[in-house]
């Protein structure tokens, strides 16, 4: 509502003038409601500017955006400081804002594990189920992908849980495994649980855009085992893990020397292994090993608004979700919002008759109506007439096109797309600085971004240069699927 208000002044040709500038800003302000330490981050000059700029001229316009969007090696430098100072803070208190999650997992696996396991992975819009076997030098899975419509996500509780159990039993059926099979089964679940046993854990909020009712504060392995339990199931739930913690174990199964597993996908979000002593605020058992791994759930770092380089776009972003307020650093760089930021920078700039000549479309003008994977596509162009980008905006969202608009457009995600790499890397290296490995440390990445979104591992490597310098040459990136059951 507040944004058509904003896009409407513009459409109505309010274009010079410093005085109604201002009050363009003011009714943004005012309407928008940013708190006025939000303010801070919003690029006033930049919107100052767009008074001023002929409603053609789209080279200042990109102009404009890389002044907000880049994010220079200082600006990382300060960033590092002060995400391993929150850490800090994160490991000495129940409600940081890194929330640094006790996992209750001590060990990593050594190579030599056997057995035959079920698994199930709850990451976002897909749920999978799978078997796993640990053979002498050799990992077998069986597995089925299932996806959770958003009547789900976003339904009753139970109704989510019951979904699990009949993909479950589907699963036994389809594989001829009985239905009172009494096997054991982890569960990946990729939401912030606070754990009180590796089998216990209650979900602390939802992220990604669930909001199902009655599991805030629940235990969800009793929610899967109550699941499990009406639909006449016998399978064991013993171990509770976030998918980084998986990302984590996973690598560490290949190369033992692993210290963290990192998620860029849907959503952000790192493990690292941790020295007990260091995690002041463990007041759990004892245990023989002196390390555990923690979830830190570092998407919502920045939330406090004191850290990241908010745009008025982010603050777009994170007002219209259904948890704002919460998980910023997500929002800047992971798949589920890359894609919404650049479609509020294409809106805006549409409304000023600055792309696209102005032409609205309905189908963009939905909300997380442009998917990250398009800027993946857009950025993969290499045709001279930008062809594909030019299919892709006219079928999908009926746009036409001029190829400077085209190369508007790419530009506009590559801007997006490699702050958010940036962004990325400032976590991964205050792991590495905190954990004082710069002399050497595996790290395990995963998720579609990475894995996908072409030259995006590349600026997370220059930016890890830029920031530890030769000491970067230490750090091993360690991308690749080997036991998460997505293949
Ligand atoms: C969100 C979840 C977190 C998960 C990450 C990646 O940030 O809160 O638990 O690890 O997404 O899937």
């Amino acid at each position: 509502m507040t944004y058509h208000i904003f896009q409407s002044l513009f459409v109505f040709g309010i274009t010079t003038g410093v005085a109604i500038s201002a009050v363009v800003q003011f009714l943004y302000y005012t309407f928008s409601g940013p708190s006025p330490d939000e303010v801070a981050f919003l690029p006033s000059p930049a919107i100052e500017a767009q008074q001023d700029v002929p409603k053609s001229n789209s080279r200042a316009a990109i102009q404009r955006l890389e002044d907000q969007f880049y994010v220079s090696t200082v600006q990382l430098q300060d960033m590092v400081k002060l995400f391993v100072h929150d850490m800090q803070r994160g490991l000495k208190r129940e409600n940081a804002l890194i929330k640094m999650l006790p996992s209750y997992v001590t060990k990593r696996p050594t190579g030599n594990e056997r057995g035959t396991y079920l698994a199930l992975d709850l990451g976002g819009t897909n749920f999978r189920v799978c078997e796993v076997t640990f053979a002498t030098g050799q990992v077998r899975t069986k597995q089925r992908k299932f996806t959770v419509s958003d009547e789900l996500k976003t339904g009753p509780g139970h109704l989510l849980f019951d979904f699990f159990a009949d993909c479950v039993a589907l699963f036994l059926d389809e594989n001829g495994i009985p239905r009172d099979t009494n096997m054991k089964l982890g569960f990946t679940f990729s939401f912030p649980c606070h754990q009180e046993a590796l089998n216990r854990g209650r979900l602390i909020r939802w992220t990604k855009g669930f909001t199902a009712s009655g599991v805030v504060g629940e235990d969800v392995v009793k929610l899967l085992q109550d699941a499990f339990h009406r639909k006449g199931l016998s399978i064991n739930v013993t171990a509770l893990v976030n998918d980084t913690v998986g990302t984590l174990i996973s690598h560490a199964y290949i190369d033992p020397l692993t210290q963290a597993g990192i998620i860029l996908g849907t959503g952000s979000n790192a493990a690292y292994v941790e020295r007990i002593s260091e995690i002041k605020k463990w007041d759990g058992p004892k245990s023989a090993s002196n390390e555990m791994v923690i979830n830190m759930e570092w998407g919502n770092w920045g939330s406090d608004k004191i850290a990241l380089p908010l745009t008025a776009y982010d603050l777009k972003v994170d007002r219209a979700s259904p948890n704002p307020g919460q998980q910023l650093y997500e929002k800047m760089i992971s798949g589920m919002y890359l894609g919404e930021i650049t479609r509020y920078i294409m809106l805006d700039l549409i409304s000023t008759g600055e792309l696209f000549r102005g032409q609205r479309s309905v189908e963009l003008e939905k909300p997380y109506n442009f998917d990250t994977a398009n800027m993946s596509r857009i950025e993969r162009d290499h045709t001279t007439d930008m062809s594909d980008t030019n299919m892709l905006l006219k079928t999908v969202y009926n746009i036409d096109s001029t190829l400077k608009d085209r190369r508007n457009l790419k530009q506009i995600c590559q801007l997006v797309s490699t702050r958010a790499a940036r962004l990325a890397a400032v976590g991964i290296s205050a792991i590495v600085t905190k954990t004082n490995r710069l002399n050497g440390a595996t790290v395990g990445i995963d998720g579609s971004v990475y894995e996908h979104y072409q030259h995006f591992g590349n600026h997370v490597k220059d930016a890890l240069r830029e920031l530890l310098g030769m000491v970067a040459q230490n750090v091993t990136l360690a991308q690749g699927e080997f036991l998460r059951c997505d293949g």
